[in-house]
């Protein structure tokens, strides 16, 4: 049976019903599966953090490559070594693409190595994927980031399908905060397979914030006395008439705000580079970099003014660095820096978008109320609470673990 309903005092996840002939595993063999920028960075600390310590857990890493340069660079940052690279990445992939060939690259994989657990993270294809495989060999799935919604099945899309397919197909749901087990006690799903973590990110960005490095000297080319507005965006939805508008808007800003300088890392998706370059190419203070390695990131996130962004990450991110964020969509699935005032979710708009990043610079009452440090994502331990989770369902463990609780946010039973 899939997720049956089960008791803290039952077994564990393991042995599952249908894979009954199993032993206990003296190690569990728990494999990792992601593919682009934003998953690697937010399973990363998972997998450094068992390398670091007597967890009792093997790591497999399977990477598709949904992302190649993007991938690598976060690779590299956090020195994660790969077990299994699938390559899938084409330029202009459709979906369809990704999906066909990240499923016939997996299935090898499962094949050869049998693992005991899969964890995949968020709502990219390559994630979804790595849930159906799974489950066709009937391998537990264990979900990082869980129970995000929009509500809005195109908003963000393809991820808000994605979101909803994964949780159908996970048995352990590893969710941020306690508004994501709302989300999913609403579906259906038995509240003690139900973990509430926090975000890996905050655990990745608490690692790196504290790293030495030296932005200004490595960024000679940036005015850091200017006040900096960090720009990202590539969302899919967005590609095409909204990002033109996104850009426009910049444009205008940058001409009449000369104490402003725009740094805007640019996806290397060619559809936003080419029209980024085309609109923005020109202005003197807005600089189109190649995506930062992560450090680079968030040592510019520290020192900007505020950030425009369409991205998930960045939104769970800049609250704990006390930075204002204007999300560049119609909705968003991370409510909780909503209520808390850091950020605000301005659409595409080019009118809005000038409306809100004038505000921000001239109003410094609504500036002072939007720049306040909150951490409702995480407190730098999910990880730690992940494997834990693992430990137990796996019966290494007989106590379950805490739930994050996370400030001003109320706790569901
Ligand atoms: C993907 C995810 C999205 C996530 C985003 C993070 C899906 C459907 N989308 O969207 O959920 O928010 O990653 O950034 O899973 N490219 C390169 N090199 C790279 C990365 C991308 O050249 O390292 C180019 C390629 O031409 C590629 C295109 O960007 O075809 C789009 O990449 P893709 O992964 O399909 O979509 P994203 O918009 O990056
Ligand atoms: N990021 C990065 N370099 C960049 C832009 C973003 O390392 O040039 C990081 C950012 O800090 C965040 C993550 O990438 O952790 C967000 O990725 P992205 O916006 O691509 O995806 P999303 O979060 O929207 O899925």
């Amino acid at each position: 049976m899939f997720l049956r309903k089960m008791s803290n005092t039952e077994i564990g996840l393991y042995p599952l019903s249908y894979k009954r002939g199993r032993v206990m595993p003296d190690k569990i063999k728990a494999m990792f599966f992601f593919g682009t920028r934003p998953e690697a960075i937010k399973m990363a600390p998972i997998i450094k953090k068992i390398e670091e310590g007597n967890s009792g857990i093997e790591p497999r890493v399977v990477v598709t490559a949904q992302h190649r340069q993007m991938l690598d660079q976060v690779l590299d940052t956090f020195d994660i070594e790969v077990d299994y690279d699938l390559n899938i990445m084409r330029s202009n992939q459709s979906l369809s693409d990704i999906t066909e060939r990240a499923v016939q690259g997996f299935e090898k994989v499962i094949r050869e190595e049998d693992p005991h657990m899969i964890l995949v993270q968020g709502d990219t294809t390559t994630a979804f994927v790595g849930g159906l495989v799974a489950n066709y060999h009937k391998i537990p799935v264990g979900h990082v980031e869980a129970g995000l919604r929009s509500f809005d099945k195109f908003n963000p899309f393809p991820e808000e399908i994605n979101r909803k397919l994964i949780s159908v197909l996970t048995d352990i749901h590893f969710v941020p905060t306690s508004v994501s087990k709302e989300n999913l006690l609403r579906e259906g799903v038995p509240s003690d397979h139900i973990f509430i973590t926090g975000n890996t990110v905050i655990d990745a960005l608490f690692r790196t914030v504290k790293m030495d490095f030296d932005v200004e000297e490595s960024f000679p080319f940036i005015d850091f006395h200017k006040r900096i507005i960090l720009v990202t965006a590539h969302r899919r939805e967005n590609l095409g008439p909204n990002m033109r508008q996104i850009f426009e808007a910049l444009g205008q800003i940058s001409r009449e705000y000369k104490d402003v300088e725009i740094v805007f890392p640019v996806h290397l998706n060619p559809r936003i580079g080419d029209l980024a370059g085309e609109i923005l190419g020109d202005l003197p203070n807005v600089h189109l970099l190649k995506p930062l390695d992560y450090l680079s990131f968030v040592k510019i996130m520290e020192k900007s003014y505020f950030i425009l962004t369409d991205s998930g990450g960045i939104q769970e991110e800049a609250p704990s660095l006390g930075k204002p964020v204007l999300v560049l969509r119609k909705v968003t699935e991370r409510p909780e820096a909503v209520k808390a005032g850091t950020v605000k979710v301005i659409g595409t708009k080019k009118e809005d978008i000038i409306r809100e990043m004038k505000n921000l610079l001239e109003n410094e009452e609504d500036y002072m109320r939007m720049s306040h440090s909150i951490n409702p994502y995480g407190d730098g331990r999910a990880s730690e609470r992940i494997i834990s989770i693992l430990r137990y369902c796996f019966q290494k463990d007989s106590e379950r673990p805490r739930d994050f609780i996370a400030p001003g946010l109320e706790v569901i039973g």
